[in-house]
């Protein structure tokens, strides 16, 4: 029993739950709820491409220099820990977490993700993650190419300006200095970089449920999702109950 709910197999059989949408649609901060509630792990695929992101802006190459970022692949390791505070993204032995959170790394991410031996690099190490525990992934393609068995998919979006103050007020609060026009435009500058992308590009797998939190609250947003989950889940055991 979970919050009320009956889930359906036993303790040897682990599920996935693929979340997907565009930038600032909350992703990141609804999956990580959900993956406390659940006792699950999260996995954020979105820092494994800022990773990569940072290596090449700190080499200096242009991230649209498709032939040189593929060429420096080799030299880039990238694990991934679980701590209270999250996961920490290590690149080369370092720990990068929050160095990945900046705008430039941001616009750096979006760029390399468009590159297919950028996506083939992470994909297998994705799925493993997925594969031995409970996991709660959240990213662009979940659904429709790292996961497509997924045992529950969410897309989850909000209007683009609802995005944008969201992010703004979280930005503020950490006392950047930005404009809400600025981050208005980043963001539906990303969007469309990344569902216009030829592989993998952001876009509702079939079997998706839509979840739009234009008019939510946070906590009505995670209700909605568990609902969708437990819906989906049916009677599936919790990992915890395993
Ligand atoms: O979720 P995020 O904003 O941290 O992701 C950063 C960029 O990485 C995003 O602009 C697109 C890319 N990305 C992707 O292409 N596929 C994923 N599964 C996750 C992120």
């Amino acid at each position: 029993m979970l919050n009320g709910h009956e889930m359906k197999t036993g303790p040897s059989k682990t599920y996935s739950i693929a979340i997907d949408g565009p930038t600032g649609a909350g992703k990141s901060t609804l999956a990580r709820e959900i993956a406390k509630r659940l006792g699950c792990t999260y996995i954020d695929t979105g820092a494994m491409y800022r990773a990569i992101g940072l290596y090449v802006l700190r080499k200096n190459i242009l991230s649209d220099d498709v032939e040189k970022i593929i060429s420096l692949l080799p030299e880039i390791r990238l694990s991934i820990t679980h701590e209270g505070d999250g996961q920490h993204i290590f690149l080369n032995g370092e720990d990068v977490s929050h160095e990945i959170r900046t705008a430039e790394a941001s616009i750096y991410a979006s760029n390399v993700s468009k590159i297919p031996e950028v996506r083939a690099f992470l994909l297998d190490t994705q799925r493993q993650l997925a594969e031995h525990s409970n996991a709660v992934m959240d990213g662009r393609d979940i659904g429709t190419v790292v996961l497509p068995n997924a045992d529950v998919k969410i897309f989850l979006t909000a209007t683009p300006e609802v995005r944008a103050s969201r992010r703004y007020k979280e930005m503020k609060e950490k006392g950047m200095d930005i404009t809400y026009d600025s981050v208005l435009e980043d963001l539906i500058w990303r969007d469309r970089n990344d569902s216009t992308r030829s592989t993998a590009p952001l876009k509702q797998a079939e079997d998706a449920v839509l979840l739009d939190t234009t008019e939510l609250t946070f906590e009505e947003s995670v209700q909605k999702a568990l609902d969708i989950i437990y819906g989906r889940l049916g009677t599936l055991s919790p990992p915890s109950a395993g």
